[in-house]
């Protein structure tokens, strides 16, 4: 790799970080008063980490040390860091065509283009995409769409609450905020949008040993039925649920658990949203998490791998169903954002597909995806290390304190093992993945679909050395 593009030192740039930039959803007093502290080596950093380059799937930081980025940035980089003259010459070439207009009322070439190429990945009769900046974006629209529908529909109000699912995350706009099933997250800012409920999600480790896949699925169905006559249907507009469930560490779905949800939303008239902000474009082997388990969504919500996240650009992409009552008289949508299908960001989008395509990037997902879980199940080998779970390239290791009992750790136990210890010796060891605990602990791994053997084995060489370490200090 070269030299660094940025005109400030390495110093420079810490002092500008720490005087200026807010880092999302971080703990920026830890970087108030520590001291720089150059090259670090005792486990704990006090400098503002500061990636400069990418490529395939490692990246560097501002002192040239290498990472192999086993979370493809945040779930999204799905082709890798490597792409970046092919798409920066389709950015730069609709620049200089026409660097911005909106889709209020106007259309362009590219988001045209970009709607009919997502259109046609989509399964089912998905054939209408409305543009977003993001994945929260892309919720709070899917959400407000939902509601309108059943509006412009029937003629009146009173169908306006969703129901999503226990510790699963959607974003942070209020409305998609409102769904998330992670309470702290939500409590700094209610009151919040009425009104959600939030079921079970589909975690099957912590359940009874002698439940079988069917009964596992039968209580799902139950409670989200349960749910739904306690609710009112007639004041239900949507379900929203992640094909896989990210947060929480990779929860995949028990057999027929999806046709169940499909068959209760179609029995009590709500819309059911499928949120693949994470799974579509790939992640779980297929372009959207959908097809792969044949779920039949009325909307569907999709960000990060659209682009690649070389662009901030998202969709909802609606049935034929949910837009029939906006093709009616003088129905409108009555929503809209300056940058949705902004012309560069979908230039990019169409370009990351045409790559995905040429480079046949989500058959490689299948074709390696046996080979990575059973590298990965190497690390079930440690007394730390619980489960293995999900699918595709989207994985999660459960890390219990009790392998045989399942118990997990306290929450003083999480703060030390997964914020003071894991974090900082994986980053240490120069490998980038995800120690969350916002359900049980779990490392997430998620890495670029264009990783191969090579990175698995890295991937697993290091989780071992610093899970191991890490079990052996938690018993001292
Ligand atoms: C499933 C899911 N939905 C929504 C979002 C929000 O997306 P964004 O951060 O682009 O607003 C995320 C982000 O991680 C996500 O994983």
């Amino acid at each position: 790799m070269s030299a660094p593009v940025t005109g400030l030192s390495h110093d420079e740039l810490q002092q500008a970080a720490r005087d200026h930039l807010w880092l999302h959803f971080t703990r920026m007093g830890s970087y108030r008063d520590a001291a720089l502290v150059g090259g670090s080596g005792s486990g704990k950093t006090t400098e503002v980490p500061i990636i400069v380059r990418g490529d395939g799937c490692y990246l560097e930081d501002s002192k040239g040390k290498r990472y192999l980025d086993a979370l493809a940035g945040l779930f999204s980089v799905n082709i890798g860091y490597g792409y970046g003259e092919e798409i920066g010459q389709a950015a730069l070439e609709q620049m200089r065509e026409l660097p911005f207009y909106t889709n209020w009322s106007y259309a362009h070439p590219r988001a045209i283009e970009l709607a009919q190429t997502v259109a046609d990945l989509a399964p089912g009769d998905l054939n209408r995409v409305f543009f977003v900046s993001g994945g929260s974006e892309a919720v709070e629209s899917a959400w407000k769409l939902a509601r309108q529908h059943y509006l412009a529909r029937d003629g009146k109000h009173g169908k306006f609450k969703a129901i999503a699912r226990e510790v699963a995350y959607h974003g942070t706009t209020m409305g998609a905020l409102s769904i998330n099933g992670i309470e702290s997250l939500r409590e700094p800012f209610e009151p919040l949008v009425p009104e959600v409920r939030h079921v079970s999600n589909t975690n099957r480790y912590h359940r009874p040993l002698e439940e079988t896949e069917e009964e596992f699925t039968r209580f799902l169905l139950e409670e989200l039925e349960q749910t739904i006559q306690e609710m009112g249907p007639e004041t239900v507009c949507l379900v929203h649920m992640e094909p896989v469930q990210n947060a929480g560490g990779a929860f995949t779905p028990p057999a027929g658990y999806w046709q169940g949800v499909r068959e209760l939303c179609d029995r009590y008239d709500i819309l059911l949203s499928a949120d693949e902000v994470i799974t579509a474009f790939g992640r779980v082997g297929d372009w959207f998490g959908s097809t792969r388990y044949d779920i039949n969504p009325d909307i569907v919500c999709c960000a990060k791998g659209l682009s690649s996240s070389y662009a901030a650009i998202g969709a909802v992409i609606a049935s034929d169903k949910v837009m029939e009552p906006f093709m009616e008289g003088s129905s409108v949508y009555m929503h809209g954002i300056t940058f949705g299908g902004h012309p560069v960001m979908s230039a990019i989008a169409l370009k990351n597909i045409e790559i995905m395509k040429r480079d046949k990037i989500v058959e490689g997902v299948r074709e390696h995806e046996d080979a990575f879980r059973s590298t990965l199940s190497q690390l079930l080998e440690l007394p730390i290390v619980g489960d293995l779970r999900g699918t595709g390239f989207f994985y999660a290791l459960e890390l219990v304190k009790d392998k045989e009992t399942r118990e997990t750790f306290s929450e003083e136990e999480c703060e030390w093992l997964l914020r003071e210890y894991l974090s900082s010796a994986l980053f240490e060891r120069g490998l980038i993945c995800r120690a969350d605990d916002r359900g049980d602990p779990v490392i997430q791994i998620s890495p670029p679909l264009v990783a191969r053997q090579e990175q698995f084995d890295e991937m697993v060489g290091i989780l071992g050395d610093v899970l191991a370490e890490a079990g052996d200090r938690m018993k001292r």
